[in-house]
């Protein structure tokens, strides 16, 4: 068990855009297997990226905590959307903060598991909002660059 030290806003890492995996090899899953400890140790975290722990590279994971558990997303793309929902949003690297995002009601995402493999996911509500701004850590977006109405603290 190995937990990564999350990185916080401010940090250049934070706004480049991670690289494509291009093979899933044990430096990947060691960083997928560290990043399940990190969130994990997180206690209320849903969702993190591999920018947060200082890792350039397109994966990211969510835990809605439900009867799903944790997924591994390697390479995603979002790859259909539908309708718009308005929630309050976090972030591990944004602590303390809140604010009000639009996302998505619908989205489909194909990504790569752990063992290369591709797979679909269509999610709504929740874990739809979690996946995109999961995802846009992947391009250097911040979930305050998107916030309507301004943060607030939390
Ligand atoms: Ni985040």
């Amino acid at each position: 068990m190995a937990i990564r030290n999350i990185i916080t806003i401010g940090e250049e890492i934070l706004r480049k855009k991670a690289r494509h995996v291009d093979q899933i090899d044990d430096r990947i899953l060691q960083l997928v297997e560290d990043m399940k400890d990190t969130l994990k140790e997180s206690g209320n975290g849903i969702g993190l990226a591999a920018p947060q722990v200082g890792m350039l590279k397109r994966v990211f994971i969510v835990d809605l905590q439900d009867e799903k558990g944790m997924t591994v997303y390697i390479n995603p793309e979002i790859i259909a959307t539908e309708g718009v929902q308005i929630g309050p949003e976090g972030c591990l690297s944004v602590p303390g903060k809140s604010g009000d995002v639009e996302r998505p009601a619908k989205i489909k995402i194909r990504a790569q598991n752990e063992r290369g493999e591709y797979f679909e996911e269509e999610a709504e509500d929740l874990r739809a909002v979690c996946i995109c701004h999961e995802n846009d850590h992947l391009n250097g977006i911040l979930f305050p660059d998107r916030v309507k109405g301004g943060l607030s603290d939390v």
